[in-house]
């Protein structure tokens, strides 16, 4: 039985992670609303990431950390303080939960950290310059702390592409914009949670334990694929 830590577990990705890991572990939630279910293996913590302390907690395995945005605008719309609030959410609150719990995730079972980033910092994509600029800052922490820890603490990303939640529920609003989605990827699909959740499942197993530094692109072909 794994003790999982995951910030932003109400909705969402995390959500699914949530409900997947709960089965045979025991997951700890942090986020500013609780998630709806409630069960024997779930403790959690009503916390803004951003502006809150976060709670101690003494046995910790893995760290999963879900907030994130999607802020699509040109350029001249973008303010300062749009860049600065991205990259707030994403790499600070990410920063500052790993700073909080690497002393105790030290000390866990084939200890591991989760973090996402997305396929628009590898593919350029117009009115994505804050958010590819905060997730390009994910995947530098990624590779970094990959090297640092390594004999230590695993740590990857994740980068999927639109996968239906709350936070790309404007960019899926209508059944044409869902099939223009599933049509400009050469896969002809998109992402549901519960696959996110799956390459999460992986990613934190043993037997994934030769793998870390890694982004992991879950594209749908987007990336990857010219057809
Ligand atoms: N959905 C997509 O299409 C997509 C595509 C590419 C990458 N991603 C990335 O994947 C990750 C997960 O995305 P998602 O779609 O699952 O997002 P989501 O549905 O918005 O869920 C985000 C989770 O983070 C929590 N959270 C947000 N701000 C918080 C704060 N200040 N303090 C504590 N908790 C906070 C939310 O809970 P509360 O609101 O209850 O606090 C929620 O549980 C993000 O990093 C996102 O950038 C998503």
């Amino acid at each position: 039985m794994k003790n999982i830590v995951i910030i932003g577990g109400s909705k969402g990705i995390g959500n699914a992670i949530l409900l997947q890991q709960l089965k045979n572990n025991i997951v700890y939630n942090i986020s500013r609303n609780a998630p709806e279910i409630t069960h024997a293996n779930l403790k959690h913590f009503t916390v803004d990431v951003l502006q809150d302390a976060l709670p101690e907690i003494e046995v910790i395995d893995t760290l999963i950390y879900c907030p994130g945005s999607i802020n699509l605008k040109p350029i001249g719309s973008l303010s300062i303080e749009d860049f600065r609030n991205d990259f707030e959410i994403n790499v600070i609150g990410a920063v500052k939960s790993i700073q909080k719990y690497l002393p105790v995730l030290k000390k866990g079972t084939n200890p591991s950290i989760i973090l996402f980033s997305t396929v628009a910092a590898k593919l350029g994509m117009p009115f994505h310059a804050s958010i590819a600029t905060a997730k390009a800052g994910v995947e530098g922490l990624v590779k970094s702390l990959g090297a640092e820890l390594a004999s230590v603490v695993r740590i990857n990303a994740i980068a999927p592409t639109i996968t239906e939640t709350s936070l790309s529920a404007n960019i899926l609003r209508n059944d044409r914009m869902k099939e223009n989605m599933i049509e400009r990827h050469p896969m002809k699909g998109y992402l549901k949670p519960e696959e996110v959740a799956n390459m999460a499942n992986f990613l934190i197993s043993e037997d994934a334990k030769s793998i870390s530094g890694q982004v992991f692109e879950m594209d749908y072909g987007i990336v990857t694929f010219k057809i």
